[in-house]
């Protein structure tokens, strides 16, 4: 059983960064091995058909592949730019649907978020979940969702509310 972590900035003290870490901590604590992907890995160029056609996928996008393909389940832990989906996520995300094989079809995804404000990335999870529904992933109806975040929210985010986050699709 493989949990993949994915989170949707790369940006040095990123609160997602720092969500991510938080949600693996807990989520090993109960007997979970994680993969906490780096989100700089999720850096490509913004889609072009034309770029396809000369370049292909990028490698970087083809090794997320195999992550989520080798992953039992896979938690997006995402920012939220304009009350949506950061174009860094959405456009891996498109990516990786250009592969002969869409690597997402069948996955258990669920859905995290950290803001600042007090939505916690609500709208953002609400968008992402569409997008994922789309893409043939199974959404867990339980989102995590980290409102006001600073370094003392996540850091101190209930351990039992992530580990029944967790519990979805086991
Ligand atoms: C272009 C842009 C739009 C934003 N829009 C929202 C928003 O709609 N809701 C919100 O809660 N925060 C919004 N924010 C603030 C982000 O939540 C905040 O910058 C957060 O720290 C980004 O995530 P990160 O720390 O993981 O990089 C926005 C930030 C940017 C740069």
């Amino acid at each position: 059983m493989s949990l993949l972590i994915l989170a949707g900035s790369s940006r040095k003290e990123s609160l997602n960064g720092k969500f991510q870490k938080r949600i693996a901590e807990v989520a090993e604590s109960d007997g979970r091995a994680c993969y906490l992907y780096p989100a700089a890995e999720l850096d490509a160029p913004i889609y072009n058909g034309d770029y396809e056609d000369e370049n292909g996928v990028p490698s970087n996008i083809q090794k997320l592949a195999t992550a989520i393909s080798d992953a039992t389940k896979i938690v997006i832990v995402t920012p939220e730019y304009n009350s949506s989906v950061p174009p860094l996520l959405k456009n891996a995300i498109d990516w990786t649907t250009r592969l002969e094989q869409n690597p997402w079809v069948g996955k258990n995804v669920l859905l995290a978020g950290a803001s600042p404000g007090r939505m916690g990335a609500m709208r953002s999870m609400t968008h992402l979940m569409v997008v994922m529904a789309a893409i043939k992933s199974y959404v867990a109806p339980m989102f995590l969702s980290c409102p006001q975040a600073s370094d003392e929210t996540i850091a101190n985010f209930d351990a039992e509310q992530i580990k029944g986050f967790l519990k979805q699709g086991d």
